[in-house]
């Protein structure tokens, strides 16, 4: 029996168990997904643990992100850009480190918007850990143009530079050129709303405890889509308001999603499909958290 799980500290609130648990039983795999506590200070030895045990390899949330960059033998381009690591895979020659956070976005991002971003502009609100799978999500998506805003404007000009650097030194081949990347303030916002196709929240404000997102709609061409990646609440202030204006909107769902799905198929060896049971699933599990 293939054994996976997800390691954090606390580890109670993950969602992933009900992930993992929703295709292990629909593709009727013989496997287990755990829930696996572990201390910063006890994070090494856990995984060691788990690897002498057999596991096909774990999840890493909250605080262990940047332990387990440090921990893998092997870094995945994503997780390199990102500076974390949200899967790892047990291999005999080594521990593998991922980052699915941009995979997900993106797929989630494909299925909203019903094909990619070719020729368009994007906004991208944050500059933090979050909007780094973000920019890799619109880069995969081949938007020319990404606008990234955030409250201190200094993070957002550097994120850009960096990324910009980052993604040309490994475009893919398909790929004709990186997108243009500039960073700026919120003060920039209506100009270059304007001729935006889709704006994405990666900031954690509207997050249930944190104050809404302070932005006037009215710039953004009635066509633009929005999208926010955060899921509690699910519907947040910023994507109620984009609703009502008629907006197409994107919650933070479809990106929980999607980027679990490299990690079913690394520990159990199916690439799993993501339906509308899968969303009721979650929708039910946020419903019952504490
Ligand atoms: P994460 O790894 O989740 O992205 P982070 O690195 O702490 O977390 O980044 C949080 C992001 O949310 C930052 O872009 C932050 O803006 P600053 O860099 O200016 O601090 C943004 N953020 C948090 N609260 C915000 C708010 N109320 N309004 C606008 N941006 C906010």
């Amino acid at each position: 029996m293939k054994r996976a799980g997800v390691i954090g500290w606390p580890v109670d609130h993950s969602l992933s168990p009900v992930l993992h648990g929703y295709w292990l039983k629909q593709y009727g795999i013989e496997g287990s997904y755990e829930k696996i506590p572990a201390a910063p200070e006890d994070f090494t030895s856990t995984i060691q643990r788990l690897r002498d045990e057999g596991f096909s390899g774990v999840n890493c949330t909250v605080p262990h992100k940047e332990a387990a960059f440090a921990l893998a033998d092997e870094r995945k381009l994503a997780a390199k850009i990102s500076g974390a690591v949200n899967l790892l895979v047990f291999r005999e020659n080594g521990v593998e480190g991922h980052n699915t956070d941009g995979f997900g976005l993106q797929h989630s991002l494909r299925e909203g918007l019903h094909g990619d971003l070719v020729g368009k502009k994007a906004v991208l609100l944050g500059a933090g850990g979050a909007a780094r799978g973000g920019i890799l999500a619109l880069n995969a998506l081949r938007a020319e143009e990404i606008y990234i805003l955030n409250r201190h404007p200094d993070r957002a000009k550097s994120l850009a530079l960096e990324l910009e650097n980052a993604l040309r030194d490994v475009q893919e081949p398909h790929h004709t050129c990186t997108p243009k990347m500039i960073g700026s303030g919120f003060e920039d916002w209506k100009r270059v709303a304007q001729d935006a196709e889709l704006l994405v929240n990666t900031t954690s404000a509207g997050m249930s405890g944190n104050l809404p997102l302070e932005l006037d709609l009215a710039a953004l061409p009635p066509a633009a889509a929005v999208c926010d990646i955060v899921y509690n609440p699910l519907e947040t202030d910023l994507l109620k308001r984009a609703k009502a204006r008629g907006h197409r909107t994107i919650d933070g769902l479809g990106m929980l999603m999607y980027q679990a799905a490299p990690s079913f198929e690394a520990f159990f060896g199916t690439f799993p499909h993501v339906d509308n049971g899968l969303r009721a699933a979650l929708v039910d599990a946020l419903a019952h958290r504490t």
